[in-house]
């Protein structure tokens, strides 16, 4: 379990950074400011855009997001992104080069904070190109494509972001770019795939109900396979940047996946914790019922005091201090101490009123009432 925020230079970005060790030649000319040279991986469609996305890897200005065939003056300015406050995008002297498959609510927050903490951003592929652009000018670089047509560049890390059941669609897509055996110099690679250090990326998916063995179908082609589920609802990408740092990631894998996805969500300023990849739909389960289950009964709180006569704003406001004040008793002292109501003053009148109103009104109402209440007073013989 790794539940600490970034620590530069501890042992697991050692070992990662170990494993980097051998410098690629592209993040070398990147750092001298050469043009980069080309090579199978896909850096070859990039010339073009050389000069504007070697100034953005140097932390220059630059709207690396430009087609190369866009002319000067109808090149579209870029919107101002928001950054969590404090941070500046920080270089390092090798930055990893990740690249997003899905950049919706979760591929471009994470992708934008990636980019922030001094990642090189490959590409970024969406089902419309107009989508994987709209992502590359939140992020501020990237190049973007369309799903259909996608072909990516060598990566350290992949991350997979798309709705978990077109993630099979983005293994496809990972697969198109396992190299060719083509010549004698490519043999060695001959249907694998490789990130720009020569070794084999890790590729990653960001679904909570899925685990990593979705992406079993890239395992035999050198790639390390795991999750990173954000524990945490995004609702847009500039609402979410900066909840991040109060968010936990929950990752399974392999080693090697497990150490490049901890070390992502360290460097985006998260901090993450690890199942057992079997423990996934159970993990998921937990999750949906702590969001959107505790949504659905509050919904049932607000449309009851409705009933009673109140506005559906002034039902959210006064209740807010009540749910507040419970989640964090919850917090401090779990759920035994934490539960109040009529269940640990063992008050049974006052439950039977509560049923009888609830039965007037909505039997579901009244057996969620039934089974909550069971589940109350099995809290307090634990
Ligand atoms: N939203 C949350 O609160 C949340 C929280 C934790 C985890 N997650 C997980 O994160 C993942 C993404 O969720 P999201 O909310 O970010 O989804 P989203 O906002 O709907 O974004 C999905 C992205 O995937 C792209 N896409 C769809 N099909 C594709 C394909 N075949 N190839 C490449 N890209 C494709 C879409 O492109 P277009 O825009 O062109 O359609 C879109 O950019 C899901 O696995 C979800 O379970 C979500």
């Amino acid at each position: 379990m790794c539940l600490a925020p970034a620590r530069p230079g501890s042992e697991t970005d050692t070992v990662y950074h170990r494993a980097h060790q051998r410098e690629s030649p592209f993040v070398a000319a990147s750092l001298a400011g050469m043009p980069r040279g080309g090579d199978r991986s896909g850096n070859d469609r990039h010339r073009g855009l050389t000069p504007r996305m070697d100034a953005t890897n140097m932390g220059l200005r630059a709207d690396p997001t430009d087609s190369p065939r866009g002319t000067m003056g109808h090149r579209k300015k870029a919107k101002p992104v928001p950054a969590p406050p404090g941070r500046n995008r920080r270089m390092t002297k090798k930055h990893l080069r990740i690249s997003i498959l899905g950049a919706g609510k979760v591929g471009t927050t994470l992708g934008r904070l990636a980019y922030l903490a001094g990642y090189e951003i490959g590409d970024v592929v969406c089902r419309s190109r107009a989508s994987a652009r709209k992502a590359t000018r939140f992020i501020g670089a990237g190049y973007p494509q369309a799903a259909a047509r996608a072909t990516l560049s060598r990566s350290d890390l992949i991350l997979i972001s798309t709705p978990d059941d077109r993630i099979p669609d983005a293994v496809r897509i990972i697969l198109r770019g396992a190299e060719l055996p083509a010549g004698p110099v490519k043999r060695r690679t001959a249907g694998r795939i490789v990130a720009p250090s020569g070794l084999a990326p890790a590729v990653i998916h960001t679904s909570g109900a899925l685990s990593s063995s979705v992406l079993e179908p890239l395992r035999s082609h050198g790639t390390s396979i795991g999750s990173c589920h954000p524990l945490q609802t995004f609702q847009s990408p500039a609402g979410t940047v900066s909840l991040i740092g109060r968010s936990y990631f929950c990752i399974e894998g392999d080693d090697r996946a497990k150490l490049a996805a901890g070390k992502l969500v360290r460097d985006v300023g998260g901090r993450c914790f690890e199942i057992r990849t079997q423990m996934k739909p159970l993990y998921h389960a937990a999750a949906v019922l702590a969001s959107g289950g505790l949504i659905s009964l509050l919904s049932i709180s607000l449309e009851a005091l409705a009933m009673c006569g109140l506005e559906e704003r002034d039902a959210r406001r006064v209740l807010s201090p009540l749910i507040q004040g419970t989640v964090a008793n919850l917090e401090k002292s779990g759920p035994a101490r934490a539960l109040t109501g009529p269940v640990p003053r063992r008050d049974t009148g006052t439950i039977e009123r509560n049923m009888r109103a609830l039965s007037g009104i909505n039997q579901n109402w009244l057996a969620i009432y039934e089974l909550l209440t069971e589940r109350c007073f099995e809290l307090l013989c634990i």
